[in-house]
């Protein structure tokens, strides 16, 4: 059966804040997604309906309103468990953000797991919340940090990855299923079907997949997960991470403090049940609820169907780009193996001056090293310029993007 493709000027509805005026009194055209999404309606009142009707701590009170708050906090986690066909809800952590997910691993199961010598293997286009955990626990650990590289178009160097496993003592695997920077999109089932033929566990940074396409870990049978939920519509302040249960099991806690415990004594506790046990101290209680709303939002919308738009849109935008004199696309070129993620430059205007003098035509995009400058090294370039995008941007924006590319050529008289 066909799918029927997004009604994007019907979404457009549900975002106040794409109807807002910036720069030089220009239409916002919002493309820098990858940052952060913006948020509907639904997530705004979700968030506004709990501190005015039912704003209480969870887990703790026997009242009403402390009731109602936990039911709908749990109800988002069963929907986060739904969304990434988790097994249960027990191996579904609530975190601030994706880096403190990674940081949980690399704190608790990194610290009790990688061994003296062993390796930890990354790659060259990881966000820093995928290096520097590892850089601090592999110095903790005296293991060595190894990076699979990344070839000319933008694809992983999956002869590294094979030669890394057949001739090192891997401890971890920790990777971005798609790159912040580049768009890459991994080949996460060869590459953990290959780390598990040598028991070796599996980390997926997600925060630029799960937003943007379907992930089943149970299909990938990834050992840990991490993403973000406000690159997804949802608010701020909300990571999950994902973790196996039999390894989870197996894990210390991280934080202690409030409610991660059972009881405590004054020399000893007894931690609380999974996922608890990962959660101390009060959480982003309005964020998660917000979050729950988020997960409906694009649900029913269904991920093939977000997927299938920002292929279409990332061709469209990759194709105008192409014909602008001097630009360079940094990458892979086939949209099917990328997500919605262009990075550029433009002869030798710098990003920061790009990014600003688009600002006039109501553009915002991105500029910088994008928390990746293991990859600008790569790269050879000190900063990109990037546009990213999802759900309710339309051709008729990348048409004004690429519009005001033509105007900066001017401005810069290249
Ligand atoms: N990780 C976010 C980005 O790529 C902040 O922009």
């Amino acid at each position: 059966m066909q799918k029927s493709a997004l009604s994007v000027y019907e979404i457009r509805q549900d975002f106040p804040i794409l109807k807002r005026k910036v720069g030089n009194n220009k239409a916002l055209v919002y493309l820098d997604n990858a940052a952060t999404t913006q948020k509907p309606f639904s997530v705004i009142n979700a968030i506004h309906d709990y501190y005015s009707n039912y704003n209480a701590n969870i887990h703790r009170a026997v009242h009403q309103l402390g009731e109602e708050a936990t039911f709908a906090y749990e109800q988002t986690r069963e929907k986060v468990a739904k969304f990434i066909n988790a097994s249960s809800t027990e191996e579904i952590i609530f975190t601030r953000n994706a880096t403190e997910a990674i940081n949980l691993v690399s704190y608790s199961w990194g610290r009790n797991n990688v061994k003296d010598g062993q390796s930890i293997v990354i790659t060259e286009m990881e966000h820093h919340s995928n290096i520097v955990p590892w850089q601090i626990l592999s110095r903790e650990k005296n293991a060595k940090l190894c990076y699979i590289g990344v070839d000319d178009r933008g694809y992983l160097r999956m002869d590294e990855y094979k030669s890394f496993l057949d001739t090192s003592n891997v401890g971890l695997i920790s990777l971005s299923e798609m790159s912040n920077v580049l768009g890459t999109i991994l080949p996460l089932n060869e590459i953990i079907n290959l780390a598990h033929r040598d028991g070796v566990p599996v980390l997926v940074d997600a925060a630029q997949s799960v937003p943007h396409m379907p992930v089943d870990v149970q299909k990938t049978d990834c050992d840990f997960l991490a993403f973000s939920a406000h690159k997804m519509l949802g608010p701020t302040g909300v990571g999950i991470l994902y973790v196996k249960r039999k390894i989870l099991e197996e894990m210390p806690p991280f934080i202690g403090g409030g409610d991660m415990i059972k009881e405590v004594h004054k020399q000893n506790t007894v931690y609380n049940d999974l996922p608890y046990r990962f959660e101390g101290g009060t959480p982003n209680i309005a964020g998660v609820i917000g979050f729950g709303a988020a997960l409906d939002y694009l649900n029913s919308i269904g991920m093939d169907r977000v997927r299938d738009h920002e292929i279409d849109i990332t061709k469209y935008a990759m194709t105008a780009l192409a014909d602008i004199k001097d630009v360079t696309l940094y990458g892979p070129l086939d949209a099917n193996d990328r997500g919605g993620v262009i990075s550029f430059n433009i002869a030798d205007i710098h990003p920061h001056d790009l990014a600003t003098i688009m600002n006039e035509s109501g553009v915002a995009i991105r500029s910088g090293h994008h928390c990746a400058q293991v990859l600008m090294e790569r790269l050879d370039v000190p900063a990109t310029s990037r546009a990213s995008f999802y759900i309710y941007n339309t051709k008729e924006e990348v048409d004004i993007f690429i519009d005001a590319l033509h105007n900066a050529r001017r401005i810069f008289k290249v």
